[in-house]
């Protein structure tokens, strides 16, 4: 039987205009520019201004730029799969808007939550379909607008978030490349250091969760620090050595990027140069489920086909993961 690859055959990504800087936060909360870089090496992050845009708007952006790039009919796309915290609603699935709005009307679809992990777990569940020999385009989408779900005066969670979209094509290959390994986790005893505690089915939206502001990310941060450290280099070491992969055999690292310390220790641990490790952070900040979709559609042009990366996360709930991906075409 022949045995099908999934291989990624393209990148979109989408960025509202709105640049939040650390100047602007200045004016919000009590903090200033050099910490902000210092401790997290961002400088601005992105926002999607307007009553009533979604995260849905991003990723319809990503989407369409995609389906434009690789020259798609949408009416080929056979599954939508959207990892975001921040969905539209708590259903419908993101992912269905996403779809009506592109024209993927013979697809299926659904959301992945998994928080900072969800774009590699994402891509892991769309490979494995494509694997199946049944399915030829899906298409697999990081989006967040965290600033939905970001309190605006706590400043240790209000410089780090920013709102964007990513999103890539998985097509069927019999060659040698595409995603050829991932690896998961998930911890729930992470669940007290990373959450939004109201909105869901526990604590549905009251006046109380209001006043209260229980409707934003809350975090302990240098707890989740610690492990995401120790977790997100594990687990690229690990997929390293389990592909028999050395530092030098890597071409790229696509780190989650929530803090710049974080990528760096990672980076390190693998013995991988720093000139080899995709940022974005200093632009965009942490947009969740978007860091990694949103890092190759940033360097897209920089890759070549046959390029070996590894994908990294770590994220809320706690989850973490990696990704080796042989890339299948020549940056344009
Ligand atoms: C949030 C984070 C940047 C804070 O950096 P840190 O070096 O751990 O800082 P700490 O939380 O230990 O705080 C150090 C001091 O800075 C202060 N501080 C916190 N935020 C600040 C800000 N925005 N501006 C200025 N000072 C700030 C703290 O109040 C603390 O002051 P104190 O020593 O007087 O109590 C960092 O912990 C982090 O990145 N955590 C993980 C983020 C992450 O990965 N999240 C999502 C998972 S995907």
């Amino acid at each position: 039987m022949t045995k099908f690859r999934a291989a990624i055959t393209g990148v979109g990504g989408y960025v509202p205009d709105y640049v939040l800087t650390n100047k602007e936060l200045e004016t919000l909360v009590d903090t200033n520019e050099e910490w902000i870089i210092s401790r997290t090496g961002i400088k601005e992050r992105r926002i999607l201004k307007g009553e009533g845009l979604g995260t849905s708007v991003l990723a319809i952006n990503a989407v369409n730029q995609l389906i434009e790039k690789t020259n798609t009919n949408p009416e080929d796309i056979d599954l939508i799969i959207c990892a975001t915290v921040t969905p539209d609603m708590v259903f419908p699935a993101t992912a269905n808007v996403i779809s009506a709005e592109v024209g993927a009307v013979n697809a299926f679809g659904f959301d992945i939550e998994a928080a900072c992990s969800g774009f590699i777990y994402a891509l892991s569940t769309g490979t494995s379909f494509i694997e199946t020999g049944k399915y030829k385009k899906v298409i697999v989408i990081g989006a967040d607008k965290m600033s939905s779900i970001i309190n605006y005066k706590d400043r240790t969670t209000c410089i780090l978030f920013g709102d964007g979209a990513g999103a890539v094509m998985l097509e069927p290959t019999e060659e040698e490349v595409g995603v050829l390994d991932f690896m998961h986790k998930a911890d729930g005893k992470g669940a007290e250091y990373l959450y939004m505690k109201a909105g869901g089915s526990k604590m549905p939206a009251s006046h109380h969760t209001i006043d209260a502001n229980l409707h934003a990310v809350v975090q302990e941060g240098a707890t989740v620090f610690k492990f995401a450290v120790t977790n997100m280099a594990d687990y690229a070491a690990k997929i390293m050595k389990r592909n028999n992969l050395t530092g030098d055999d890597i071409t790229w690292l696509v780190p989650h990027q929530a803090n710049k310390r974080i990528i760096d220790a990672t980076a390190r641990r693998m013995d991988i140069d720093n000139a080899k490790v995709m940022l974005n952070i200093v632009r965009y900040g942490n947009t969740t489920s978007g860091t990694i979709p949103l890092c190759l559609w940033d360097y897209e042009s920089q890759l070549k086909k046959g390029d070996n990366l590894i994908l990294a996360a770590f994220g809320g709930g706690f989850t973490w993961g990696s990704v080796y991906v042989k890339w299948a075409y020549d940056g344009k």
